[in-house]
């Protein structure tokens, strides 16, 4: 069936919104991908991804030589927009929904009544509805003379995204979606443009709820992994071993605790309970322990680093990985980077293994007591050894090569 969107326009081609053109485009509709970044804009139309996504690159190449995925750093008129921007935390950690809104108004130059404009950045509650209002107040031609409930000439939806990376393109046409409408019938065009490209169940809800269900997703994520990093402090203080108490309780039928680790890093689950908890500060009690608990685990491991450098006399320890998880390239928000830098900042020499980069964050540069290494020379050289994202190398390590180190396993892989 010839589907009833010709043009869709993606606006933000980061690790959500460039997957999803791509995916778009693949299904035989024209996108215009829209990124202010002109090097992301430069690499997607020399049909290349700007960051690593298995299978990205390929899907990217195919359609961008089929015409059918073309970048720009303008919005373009379409018939669908999709706008994945960041959405961050400020330092006081309140929402920063300020590229959402710069995002809305840019393409308020190009909408036209019949549009349909679906935001997917994570976001507080309420904003699809507040950017309706930003819409409107930009454009008084495309509010409704009629009184339509939504009181636009065109149809606004928030569609949460839930992919996974390292299987963002599978997941992206896999799993389920949660489609929101400001009015019931935005939430079924919104549905029709996901149908074209999704595989998995798509239900209908409103924006707010839709917007809800992504904050306690992560945040139901984030409580979880708390309860493992708590249990994993109490193993430690006790000196058991956390991954074995754990898997002995999980014998329990209606049992299933998480592992735990060194924090938790990302864009999303260290990031999106807030939304939550700064809108709601009464309401979300468990959530703010949580992140509390998660935000502490990179210094109780700093202090089992320390403690071991100090049984070995050595100021030098060796830690692998600096990603937020294992087996991608992604840093954002990393408890490994944190771990690095307290680390640093106490004068320990610090050689860092990370196999998916070539050079040190910036948080990291200036260190001069902070160098990346290969994994052989940085584990030999150094007594105390951390083991910080279970990337693939260091799970298949040559464990000879560890004899005799002092070993500071935060994942569980090598127990
Ligand atoms: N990365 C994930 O795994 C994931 C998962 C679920 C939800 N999300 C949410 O999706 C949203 C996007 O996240 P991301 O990881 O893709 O971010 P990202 O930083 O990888 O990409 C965002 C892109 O938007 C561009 N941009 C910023 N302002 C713009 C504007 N006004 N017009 C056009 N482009 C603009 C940036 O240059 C960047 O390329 C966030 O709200 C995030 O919380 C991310």
């Amino acid at each position: 069936m010839p589907s009833p969107f010709e043009a869709v326009s993606v606006i933000g081609l980061g690790y959500i919104g460039l997957p999803t053109a791509a995916t778009i485009a693949s299904r035989g509709i024209q996108v215009l991908g829209v990124d202010t970044s002109q090097k992301a804009v430069t690499a997607i139309n020399a049909a290349h991804a700007h960051f690593s996504e298995p299978d990205l690159d390929g899907l990217v190449h195919s359609t961008v030589r089929s015409g059918r995925l073309k970048a720009f750093t303008e919005p373009q008129p379409a018939d669908a927009f999709i706008v994945a921007v960041p959405t961050p935390i400020q330092p006081d950690k309140q929402p920063d929904i300020t590229y959402v809104e710069q995002a809305m108004r840019s393409i308020c130059r190009v909408l036209k009544a019949g549009d349909l404009v679906i935001l997917e950045s994570t976001s507080p509650v309420g904003t699809t509805q507040r950017m309706a209002e930003v819409i409107g107040k930009e454009r008084p031609d495309l509010v409704s003379a009629n009184g339509k409930a939504h009181g636009l000439k065109i149809s606004m939806a928030y569609c949460p995204e839930r992919i996974l990376p390292g299987r963002m393109v599978y997941e992206l046409v896999q799993n389920d979606r949660i489609v929101g409408g400001i009015t019931p019938e935005c939430a079924s065009r919104a549905k029709e443009l996901y149908s074209t490209f999704v595989r998995g169940q798509i239900f209908e809800t409103s924006a707010a709820a839709a917007e809800l269900v992504k904050l306690i997703e992560n945040a139901y994520r984030d409580v979880n992994i708390a309860f493992a990093n708590e249990v994993a402090n109490v193993c430690d203080h006790l000196g058991l071993d956390a991954w074995q108490t754990i898997a002995l309780a999980n014998r329990h039928p209606r049992v299933k605790i998480l592992n735990p680790g060194p924090g938790v890093g990302g864009h999303c689950i260290a990031v999106d309970p807030w939304f939550l908890i700064t809108q709601y500060p009464e309401l979300t009690q468990v959530m703010r322990a949580a992140r509390n608990v998660n935000d502490g685990r990179p210094h109780s491991v700093v202090d089992r680093i320390e403690t071991a450098l100090s049984e070995t006399g050595s100021k030098k320890v060796c830690c692998l990985g600096l990603s937020y998880k294992a087996d991608v390239d992604d840093l954002r928000e990393s408890p490994a980077v944190e771990i690095v830098e307290m680390l640093g900042h106490k004068g320990y020499d610090v050689t860092v293994v990370e196999p998916h980069v070539t050079e040190l964050p910036n948080a990291l540069v200036g260190h001069s007591n902070i160098k990346l290494q290969q994994l052989e020379d940085a584990v030999t050289e150094s007594d105390v050894v951390a083991l910080l994202v279970a990337h693939m190398p260091f799970k298949n390590v040559d464990r000879s090569k560890l004899q005799g180190k002092h070993l500071v396993d935060c994942v569980g892989s090598w127990n």
